[in-house]
């Protein structure tokens, strides 16, 4: 008997019980099933109750988010019984036109079938399941920095981009041992936002956009001593994930100095903060158009005051607060958050997501 994997089940079990309010001896007989289960097969399932609830716990614990107030409104589509390349494809772009909901975002996860003793683990390769793919090319690189291996891959397992700065990556499904597919993700299947400013004209000449969801997908979520290598989740944007970091970095798109140039702002002086003007200006033009597309988005200063009543539910539910301040703060005016002059606790508590090592390495 695995008797780590059933002390992990039976703390799980119970926990998950008394927040659902469920009836002891609801609890122990659910305590001995999972006991034969385990006994029998090394391994036990989760009802669909458990899952969802344990995924939405998985959520909360997630010491990186600062959107972990909304965590009981995540939609939890279970697909463990998908068990081909091809049924995976489909209950992706489910995922995908479930997440997207026209534009008003819903929090969604799907769960496919966890690691199981003798049978090889269901992953993609993508970090998120709409990327854009980044190429080395003489003139420098093209596309999103970020993606440069993983578009290597891609490129190694036949597929080919158009080298445009926003070509979408494919989808990349490798069960067990078998060798990986691939397939484009169909077109029109995520809206784009074009970025525009509300009142500098030239902005769009930039010739910028970025994709409605972010949908984590490379992240294995732990239940109860089950592990879900397949789990792929997402929220909504916080505006500055694409003003001031994605489309801001240097190791990424590296627009400031575009922006500050079109802007008219001398770029040579860094004491003139110019980078700092641009920012604003591009963070701006990000909220903006997303929310004129009609897509939700929350600006930093919003979700921080979400995120300060979290902590107050959390308090009231006399659960202890757990944060990774490092990532909470906004990578704008984060002083201008509460955040920045707290302190929080980085302990880790299941169950979470956690980082798994790339299947294409
Ligand atoms: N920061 C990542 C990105 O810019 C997305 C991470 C998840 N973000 C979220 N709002 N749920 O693509």
């Amino acid at each position: 008997m695995n008797e780590q994997l059933w002390k992990k089940a039976e703390e799980f079990i119970h926990q998950c019980h008394r927040e659902l309010q469920k009836p002891e001896d609801e609890t122990s007989s659910r305590l001995c099933e999972i006991k034969e289960e385990i006994e029998e097969t090394g391994s036990y399932t989760h009802t669909y109750e458990e899952l969802a609830h344990g995924a939405r716990m998985a959520w909360r614990n997630s010491n990186r988010c600062i959107g972990r107030l909304f965590w009981r409104t995540l939609h939890v589509l279970d697909e463990r019984s998908r068990d081909t390349e091809e049924a995976v494809f489909q209950a992706l772009a489910r995922h995908v036109t479930f997440a997207e909901n026209g534009g008003k975002i819903r929090p969604v996860i799907t769960i496919f079938r966890p690691s199981l003793p003798g049978k090889g683990d269901i992953r993609v390769w993508n970090h998120q399941l709409v990327r854009y793919a980044g190429y080395e090319t003489a003139d420098g690189i093209v596309g999103d920095p970020a993606s440069l291996e993983l578009t290597q891959r891609c490129e190694e397992l036949g597929w080919r981009g158009k080298k445009t700065d926003f070509d979408y990556l494919p989808w990349v499904v490798q069960i067990g041992s078998r060798p990986p597919k691939w397939k484009e993700v169909p077109s029109g299947l995520m809206k784009e936002v074009h970025i525009v400013h509300p009142e500098l004209e030239w902005f769009s000449e930039l010739k910028l956009k970025w994709y409605a969801v972010p949908i984590i997908s490379d992240m294995k979520l732990e239940i109860g001593g089950i592990h879900y290598p397949l789990a792929p989740f997402n929220g909504w944007y916080m505006g500055t994930e694409i003003g001031a970091r994605n489309l801001a970095d240097e190791n990424r798109y590296h627009k400031l100095p575009e922006v500050a140039r079109r802007m008219g702002l001398n770029i040579e002086r860094l004491s003139d903060l110019w980078k700092d003007k641009a920012l604003t200006e591009l963070n701006i033009a990000v909220l903006y158009s997303f929310k004129r597309a009609g897509v939700s988005i929350v600006d930093h200063h919003t979700a921080a005051q979400q995120f300060k009543l979290f902590e107050q539910s959390e308090a009231q539910e006399e659960r202890a607060l757990t944060g990774d301040w490092t990532w909470l703060i906004p990578p704008m005016s984060p002083a201008a958050t509460h955040i920045f002059h707290q302190e929080y606790e980085n302990a880790t508590h299941t169950p979470n997501f956690f980082y798994q090592k790339k299947p294409y390495e």
